[in-house]
């Protein structure tokens, strides 16, 4: 499946993509609120008309703020990080792509496993040279944190990765590959930076639609804490909104799938393919609680 993606994220819903965007295009709702975006992938995927991003982490939001804003900052400190050869791109080019001859693609080849080896050593400190297209220092703080959520261990942020992760060259490459449809995307979301209980306050509607992926309890991946009355909050606003809502919640291992009742719906994940990253690493089950049938 063809998908956008920006960083590694602990808990991104790939393997979920298909499903949720279903039940988005079955409520014939026109606003979608990513509550939790995390790495942003579902608002990245979902194809609504109208997006609100929103994430109380405010290095994802100052990333995403930043690719909505300075866009050409952000996609040539990626070409400077990645050493573009000339002919493949070069600042104000636009990327060439002539992977049809056979010289071209042993220079690529070679590039790879050069930059690949230096990558993870490499000082950003080019960013503070001239050179780049002009930057605020939270453009450079968001570029810093698109690299270190793309070359760190399963996308933690902050422990670096293994042999046995896919190169974080390769990685980065289809990243600057995708970058102008993602920064198209990004463009069109209205950004926030609020706690859940308020962006649900906020954008509660008849045309609303709430996307819910919350912290598993349990798991301290993020900076912030999520409790049990974190999750009966949620539950109270929910049963009084206006808006419909997809909650997805793990079933296997959830000391909170009882606040919530029995889901409407159980999806199984990662059964296909156990090496591509994201949640498909492991198998389970997952409950899609929602307060609408699909028309
Ligand atoms: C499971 S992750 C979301 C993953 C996302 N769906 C994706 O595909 O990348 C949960 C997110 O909730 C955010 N978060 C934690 N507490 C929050 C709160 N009180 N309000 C809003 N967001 C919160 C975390 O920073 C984290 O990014």
């Amino acid at each position: 499946m063809e998908y956008l993606r920006l960083i590694k994220y602990p808990g991104s819903k790939k393997s979920l993509l298909p499903d949720i965007r279903e039940t988005y295009a079955g409520s014939g709702s026109g606003l979608f609120v990513d509550v939790f975006g995390g790495s942003g992938l579902v608002s990245l995927n979902i194809n609504a008309s109208r997006i609100v991003y929103n994430d109380l982490n405010r290095e994802l939001v100052n990333l995403f703020a930043a690719v909505k804003e300075n866009p050409a900052f952000m996609k040539e400190s990626l070409e400077r990080l990645l050493d573009v050869p000339a002919r493949y791109s070069g600042p104000g080019r636009e990327p060439v792509e002539t992977e049809d001859s056979p010289a071209y693609y042993i220079m690529r080849r070679k590039a790879r496993a050069r930059n690949s080896q230096l990558l993870d050593r490499k000082s950003l400190s080019f960013l503070r040279e001239g050179g780049t297209k002009i930057a605020s220092g939270r453009e450079i703080r968001a570029f810093e944190t698109l690299y270190r959520f793309s070359t760190s261990f399963g996308g933690m942020g902050n422990t670096y990765g293994t042999q046995k992760e896919k190169s974080s060259y390769i990685y980065l490459e289809k990243t600057l590959h995708d970058f102008r449809k993602i920064s198209s995307c990004v463009r069109r979301w209205k950004i926030e930076n609020l706690d859940f209980r308020e962006v649900i306050a906020k954008y509660d509607g008849e045309g609303t639609f709430f996307y819910l992926d919350p912290p598993y309890q349990g798991k301290d991946w993020y900076d912030m804490t999520f409790t049990r009355g974190d999750y009966i909050d949620m539950k109270h606003l929910m049963d009084s909104a206006k808006g419909k809502y997809l909650l997805n919640l793990g079933l296997d291992n959830s000391p909170v799938s009882g606040i919530f009742g029995q889901p409407s719906r159980v999806v199984e994940y990662g059964q296909k393919n156990q090496s591509s990253g994201g949640d498909n690493r492991s198998s389970g089950k997952i409950g899609f609680f929602m307060n609408f049938r699909k028309l």
